[in-house]
This record gives C-alpha cells, structure tokens and sequence, in this order.
C-alpha cells in the first residue's frame, strides 16, 4: 500500500468550506484505490498572520516542503487590506510559491458542455473549448527588485515595481509549454509585450530559441499581451497552449475562466523541478463576501486535488475519475449559486461535494 503525504492549506475565506469538500474526495480515493492519504495541515494567509503574526510560519513551510503534495484554498480578504505588504496574506502565498520553486502554474481552461449556456459568451464560441495557460509563477513583477514605495525629494512618493526575466527562468518555463503542447495539441501562443518591454522582448527571442532547438514539432505563434486579452473572447478555441509572464498569466487566466462559466470552475497546479512537492490550488480568491454561507463552488478546489493525484501522486486514472464525476454532476443540472441558471438545481458547497461523492461512488 503506497502513502502519500498531504498537506491541506484551507486559508482564508471560503477556503476551509471548499477544502471541506476536497477531504470528501481525499477519502473517496483511499476507498477506491490501493493507497492512504497521511493528511496534515496548516496555516496560510490571514488566518495565518492572526494566530502566528506572519502569513506563512517557517514551520509550516518545513512541514509543506515535507509532502508529496500541498493543496491550498484561498488567501486574503479585506480584513488585512491595512497589513503592510510582505505580512498580507498574499505574501504568504508567493512565498510558498518562492520556497517551492513552484515556477510552472499550469490552469487549464476547460468549458464542460453542460456549463456551455453559462459563460458570458455564446455557446458556439466556449462549447469544447479546452486550453491550458502555462505561466510562469515564480518570478517576473511579481518579485523583481527594486520595488516599494519611496519618497523623492521633492516628499512626493513613488511606487517600484521591476519587471525582470533572466533567460534561465524564461527557457525553463518555456519547456514546459511546449512539452505541454506535444501531449496536447501540439500549438502554443507565446503572450508578452515585446512592442514596449525588454524583458517581453528578451520573452520572445528566448522563446523563439527553445523552440527551434527542441520542439519543431509544435506551433510557435508570439502574441502581443492586450491582443491575445482580446482574442480570448473573440475566439478562444483558437488557442491550445497560452505560455506567459507571472503578470499576464494571472490576468489572462482570470478572463479565461469567465469563459467555462465560472472562476469558481478553474483548478490549477504549480510545478517545480519535481524535487519539491507541487502546490494545487483553485484559480479563484477567497470570495470574502460569501464566505461561511456555504455557497461557495468547491469544484475548482476538487479539480485541483484531481491535477494533484495526476501531477504529483502519479494516479493519473483517479485523476480522470474525479474529473468525470463532475461532468457527471454537471449534466445532472446540480448547480453551485455561481454558475445557477433557470431550469437547473441549486445547491450549498456541501450538496455539490456529496454529489460528486456519489458519482465517484457509484462508478
Ligand atoms: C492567483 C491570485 C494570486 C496571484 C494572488 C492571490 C496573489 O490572483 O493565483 O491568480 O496574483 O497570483
Ligand atoms: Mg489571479
């Protein structure tokens, strides 16, 4: 029997409702396959910063980097919108995602076709659609020095942030997309802003190199950041793979996701070098305006456990299993507040999990 050590980090928010649900299927998957589940965790985020005085301990760092696997909830809230900048809740996040070398966020977008009427866009332009953003996550603005606010002489003040990219950190991301293209379908879309950024331009030629060195079996098209915003609600299926900065890559996605319905919707998986575990979290925030009323849409925090079993715990068909059930339930008109329209069944967080409990169960 194998053991896979797991790290729960629910956060802030709607986290710990949605992580509720994703426990659910942790013991769904010790039923129907030969492996158990060492479950621990943790503090991350505001609720962090209030028991502990910092976002993210050391000690809860160690014991993450001690998994196989740490899947997250949600961080953040208005609660600490007057914590300063490397104590807020997000600042626990990106420097989980530092410690890890989590630089490889992988957020798949995918409309399931029972939600095809929800999106904001027609059915014809999201029914099918299936696109994965490759975004690089551990560096970028997000991180580049200097950064901060400084006051000039003048006692006026000045806000720094540094948009930086060694070619090191822009070749390894773009393996990753094109290796994601070959096991795909076989296209990527570099995303950068090379007609006014050196370090989008330093994107494009490094980019362009990984490519004629190693994947001439993949489609390399560069695209102009705002171009490819507007393209995604143009025609999105164009797309298969979207490779981008940490910048873009959080804005793109959010867009995307407004595609398949809901961000309620969007898991996503954040990868290193393999020899730290990977982090799973749900593409969306912490929803603090609906938090504890248990309305919240555990699916994209369900989904992120299903990319843990592929990603990180080499269960590939449970994976598969988990993202059936919830085509399953979706087909069943079962429909969380967000993605509710007229004729389907509304229900909590806690009645979405159970039903994809018995989807799982009744397999
Ligand atoms: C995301 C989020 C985070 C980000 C925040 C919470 C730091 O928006 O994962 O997309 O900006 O990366
Ligand atoms: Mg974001």
């Amino acid at each position: 029997m194998t053991t896979h050590k797991l790290m729960l980090l629910p956060g802030d928010g709607i986290g710990p409702e949605i992580m509720a649900e994703v426990t659910k299927v942790i013991a769904w998957t010790e039923r129907a396959f030969d492996v158990t589940f060492d479950v621990s965790s943790g503090l991350v985020g505001g609720c962090a910063y209030d028991a502990e005085g910092v976002p993210l301990s050391d000690e809860t760092l160690a014991a993450a980097k001690a998994c196989d696997a740490i899947i997250m909830g949600a961080v953040g809230g208005p609660k600490w919108d007057g914590v300063d900048y490397d104590k807020r809740p997000e600042a626990g996040l990106l420097r989980l995602r530092k410690e890890l070398d989590a630089f490889a966020n992988l957020r798949p977008a995918i409309c399931f076709d029972a939600l095809a009427d929800a999106s904001s866009l027609k059915r014809e332009f999201v029914a099918g659609l299936d696109l994965l953003f490759v975004r690089e996550l551990s560096s970028g603005v997000y991180f580049g020095e200097p950064r901060g606010i400084e006051t000039l002489d003048d006692g006026s003040r000045v806000g720094i942030n540094t948009q930086r990219y060694t070619e090191a950190e822009i070749e390894r991301i773009a393996h990753v997309g094109f290796q994601m293209a070959q096991k795909r379908g076989g296209r990527v879309a570099s995303a950068e802003k090379s007609n006014v950024m050196e370090a989008g331009l330093l994107w494009r030629e490094v980019v362009t190199e990984v490519h004629q060195d190693h994947y001439s079996d993949v489609e390399l098209t560069h695209i102009l950041a705002d171009n490819c915003a507007m393209q995604l609600v143009k025609n999105p299926k164009q797309f298969d793979v979207i490779l981008t900065d940490n910048l873009f890559g959080d804005l793109l996605s959010d867009e995307a996701a407004m595609l398949t319905g809901s961000l309620g919707m969007l898991p996503s998986a954040s990868l290193g070098n393999g020899e730290m575990p990977g982090l799973y979290e749900p593409v969306h925030g912490s929803a603090p305006d609906i938090a504890g009323e248990g309305i919240a849409n555990p699916i994209a925090a369900i989904l992120s456990f299903a990319m843990a079993l592929r990603y990180s715990l080499n269960m590939g068909g449970a994976a598969t299993a988990v993202e059936a059930a919830v085509d399953r339930v979706l087909a069943d008109n079962v429909r969380t507040s967000d993605i509710w329209a007229e004729g389907t069944m509304r229900v909590t967080t806690s009645q979405m999990g159970d039903a994809i409990l018995k989807k799982l169960d009744d397999n």
